[in-house]
């Protein structure tokens, strides 16, 4: 087989949480009073947090805010985010992902999550993954964010597996190219499969069977 670990996303790969971080960063902008659509939301994809916030800040013309006001207001967002995230629940993990990620499992791969976001502990738990992977690397244990390779090598080290080994899926163009940063095969799914981004780009999660060989 081509690979012997694949490095998921988590975010708009094995679950959707979008809808919830736009309407949380929709509050904090209003709030803000600066315009926040679902073209800018598209933009935060794969971003950390205080990234995303810059990002929603672009058009913010209201008074100069410090680096504790933008803490302040990136702690608020996410608490609006982690009061719909306490709603995800096994129904939130499809049928598809769960017996592909099986499947792939059942043929000696290692499965890890490689995800910008500091909430990946939660969300695996509300969709009852908590203990699913043979590792976590998340937002809480990388100091850069994608497209830094980071998030995808601490994966690799992980599991005790050569980056040439590894093959990461992703949803974002940010996480493809930190993947290819990291010198990993890339295989995208959703917006970043739209762009053209990885080396294979599909059209759903149950392809992958195809792509591992
Ligand atoms: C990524 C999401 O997985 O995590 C981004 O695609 C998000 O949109 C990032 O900003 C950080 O998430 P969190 O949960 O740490 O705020
Ligand atoms: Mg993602």
């Amino acid at each position: 087989m081509q690979f012997k670990a694949i490095i998921f996303d988590l975010d708009g790969v094995i679950c959707s949480t979008d809808e919830y971080h736009y309407r949380a960063w929709k509050a904090l902008a209003d709030k803000l009073c600066t315009p926040f659509d679902r073209v800018i939301n598209n933009r935060l994809r794969g971003v950390s947090r205080m990234a995303s916030l810059e990002i929603v800040l672009e058009k913010y013309t209201g008074p100069a805010l410090t680096d504790e006001e933008k803490l302040a207001l990136a702690t608020e967002k996410n608490e609006i985010y982690r009061e719909s995230l306490k709603e995800m629940s096994t129904a939130d993990l499809s049928d598809e992902v769960k017996n592909t990620l099986d499947a792939l499992r059942a043929r000696g791969l290692k499965l890890a999550i490689g995800s910008s976001s500091k909430n990946a502990p939660f969300i695996l738990r509300q969709i009852g993954l908590e203990g699913y992977f043979d590792a976590v690397s998340d937002g809480n244990n990388i100091t850069h964010s994608k497209p830094d390779p980071e998030v995808f090598l601490k994966a690799a080290e992980f599991v005790g597996m050569e980056p040439k080994d590894c093959l990461v899926v992703e949803d974002a163009v940010s996480g493809a190219e930190a993947g290819h940063n990291a010198g990993m095969k890339v295989a995208c799914v959703g917006d970043a499969a739209k762009n053209g981004a990885g080396d294979w780009n599909l059209t759903s999660f149950r392809e992958l069977e195809n792509v591992v060989g």
